[in-house]
């Protein structure tokens, strides 16, 4: 398969980290040199659906492709509006679309995941035109007194049509231990035969050990996919790493020996926008024009899993 179109879209609402000051014991210093981020959007009128729709409609035109040529929709998000039914069901009667369609919950690393499961389909020869839309917004799982994690999140959506191309080099997924370092229980509705309580708690992250998970993984995985791919890592054009922490973004370039032109940013404007981070920096890297036809690039992200991903693409 190929990427033949793609899509992006974010909330109105833009939250500087001077906002955040405001209301939280953090400062723009902090936050610029822990992270890199300067500020993210949240969702104030818009839903996580409507971002989706409208990253989805965006990939569309790409792709000079119509919702009704789709034969599969793959949602990667973690939470939206609705526990039932699927976003996707929503995301493909809203475009017009009449495929079966799937949700799944890849955390960040969703695109990879989602990306992974329709190349399977197209080498069982099931599809032939897939819609991949990555629409988050952990912004709103959070408790927005804790500094450490409200500081770091923000919503987007981006999208992918895949159509039929032998673009993929290679793909690999992993999932590691410590599933407890990074999670969200559900709120479920109160039962009077369940004596557990309410599980009414926010986003538990525990920062340094996420860290750490981050820049060992991407950099194992990036060296076994080029290794699999049978490339040095000079032979990339541009490294599309999951937005999360700009430390962690220069650790991996240095453990590469690659140049910082290779990597481009957009964590500085939306923070981490989970599964929906690499479809939108691809998004704005090509409308920039930094794409050519033939450039070698290779994805990395990690995540709430603990999961990760690594896949090396032609353009
Ligand atoms: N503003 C000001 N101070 C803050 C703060 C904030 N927003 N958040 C934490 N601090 C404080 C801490 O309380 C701590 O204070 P102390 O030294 O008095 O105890 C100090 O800053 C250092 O905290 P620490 O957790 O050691 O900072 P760090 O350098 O590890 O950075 C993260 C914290 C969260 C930015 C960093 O660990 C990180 O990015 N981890 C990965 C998170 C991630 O990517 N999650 C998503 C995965 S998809």
């Amino acid at each position: 398969m190929k990427i033949s179109g793609i899509g992006s879209s974010l909330p109105k609402q833009v939250v500087t980290n001077q906002m955040l000051a405001e209301i939280l014991d953090t400062s723009d210093e902090w936050i610029t040199t822990r992270t890199g981020i300067k500020e993210r959007r949240v969702l104030s009128s818009e839903y996580v659906l409507d971002l989706a729709v409208d990253a989805a409609q965006k990939a569309l035109v790409d792709a000079n492709l119509e919702a009704k040529d789709l034969d599969f929709v793959i949602v990667a998000n973690v939470v939206n509006e609705y526990v039932t039914p699927a976003l996707s069901c929503i995301v493909k009667e809203k475009i017009g679309a009449k495929c079966p369609c799937i949700d799944l919950n890849g955390a960040c690393v969703g695109f990879i995941y989602a990306c992974d499961i329709a190349e399977a389909y197209y080498k069982i020869g099931r599809v032939k035109n897939v819609l991949v839309v990555c629409a988050e917004a952990p912004a709103h799982m959070l408790d927005w007194h804790d500094r450490t994690c409200a500081v770091l999140f923000g919503a987007g959506a981006g999208a992918a049509v895949l159509t039929p191309g032998d673009n993929i080099i290679t793909t690999r997924l992993t999932s590691s231990d410590g599933w407890d370092r990074l999670y969200e229980m559900h709120d479920l509705q109160w039962c009077p035969f369940d004596k557990k309580g309410s599980t009414n708690l926010p986003l538990v992250m525990h920062g340094q050990d996420v860290f750490r998970f981050a820049t060992s993984t991407c950099v194992n995985d990036l060296n076994v996919v080029l290794k699999e791919a049978n490339l040095t890592a000079d032979q990339i054009d541009t490294y599309f790493i999951h937005q999360a922490n700009l430390r962690i973004i220069k650790y991996i370039e240095q453990m590469l020996g690659q140049p910082a032109e290779k990597f481009p940013t957009n964590i500085e404007k939306y923070g981490n926008t989970s599964s929906a981070s690499l479809p939108i920096l691809l998004d704005e890297t090509k409308r920039a024009g930094k794409l050519h036809e033939g450039d070698m690039i290779a994805f990395s992200a990690f995540g709430a899993g603990l999961v990760s991903g690594a896949m090396i693409m032609k353009w």
